[in-house]
């Protein structure tokens, strides 16, 4: 259903690699609420991809851009603002890789080359962007920008490896860009901490699955989908949420406040009756 919320607003969407994604929900959605925006990926994203479907679905255009090169942020941001014909109301930052995950390395033994590698992708490409668009002053008044994260940058999900230290400084990163976005443009920044939710990414965690399960177990609502996710990106690009910044928001069903639900509890009191059940015809 669309509401019109993003009528006339011009943004730019990273990220978006396959219909799994969850940039690829925002682009369709935001299309749909009657934004115009750029869509951009990494060169070889860009090669592997199927972001052409989604560029003539959406009426957008491709510009490749590496998010760890400001040399191509640049020229992202310039092209964009030409493009659309003026300047940005939101930007969605959907980027995240380990390579220490994608090549097995344990947290407490990785190669520290690849730890600075993903950390450069996940984080601090999120400054990155915020820095060009903010020199650039390329942000509209009022405008919203948003990256996603993970729970794992408060608490502990040993899988998650060092994704979850990356994620807690783009969370860090959100507050400390974000109050001099508000100051000086009253451009609102935040993160949304998504349900784990199966795309490329977030398949690469081992035991993806389990993992996957347990949340939904675990929350109340279930798991939040990646289109559940887009719904909420939208309402965060619109005008409806003008003063909501420096916020990491949960997105998860409610996983986030739990302790234990009843459906998790019952798998372990089935357990332990089966076990006493064992002693005692051992006895
Ligand atoms: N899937 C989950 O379970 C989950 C949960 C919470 C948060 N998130 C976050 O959501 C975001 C989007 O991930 P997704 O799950 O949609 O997976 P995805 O694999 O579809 O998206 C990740 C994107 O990052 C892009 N990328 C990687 N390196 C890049 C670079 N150097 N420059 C520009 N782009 C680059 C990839 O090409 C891809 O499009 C990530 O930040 C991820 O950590 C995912």
């Amino acid at each position: 259903m669309s509401y019109n919320l993003l009528k006339g607003k011009k943004g730019i969407i990273f990220g978006a690699l396959d219909p799994n994604s969850i940039a690829w929900k925002v682009a369709q959605r935001a299309h749909e609420e009657g934004a115009q925006f750029v869509l951009t990926n990494a060169p070889v994203a860009l090669r592997m991809g199927k972001i052409n479907e989604l560029a003539e679905e959406t009426g957008s255009q491709i510009i490749p851009a590496d998010a760890t090169s400001m040399k191509d942020l640049e020229h992202l941001v310039e092209e964009s603002v030409k493009i659309l014909g003026g300047k940005i109301d939101f930007v969605l930052h959907s980027i995240g890789m380990s390579v220490n995950v994608r090549r097995g390395y344990h947290y407490t033994d990785q190669d520290y080359h690849f730890t600075k590698v993903g950390w450069d992708v996940s984080a601090l490409s999120f400054h990155r962007v915020m820095n060009v668009l903010y020199n650039k002053q390329a942000m509209n008044e009022w405008g919203s920008i948003v990256a996603l994260s993970y729970i794992a940058a408060q608490r502990v999900f040993p899988d998650y490896n060092d994704m979850a230290d990356n994620k807690a400084y783009l969370e860090s990163i959100a507050r400390s860009f974000g109050y001099f976005f508000g100051r000086d443009f009253k451009v609102r920044v935040n993160t949304i901490s998504q349900s784990p939710t199966p795309t490329t990414a977030g398949s690469g965690v081992k035991g993806f699955d389990g993992f996957l399960a347990y949340a939904d177990k675990m929350s109340p609502l279930g798991n939040a989908t990646a289109l559940e996710c887009a719904d909420y990106t939208i309402s965060l690009f619109s005008d409806l949420t003008k003063k909501v910044t420096l916020q990491n928001l949960f997105h998860d069903g409610g996983f986030s406040n739990m302790g234990i639900s009843d459906e998790i509890m019952s798998m372990f009191n089935k357990q332990e009756a089966s076990e006493e059940k064992k002693t005692k015809k051992k006895k």
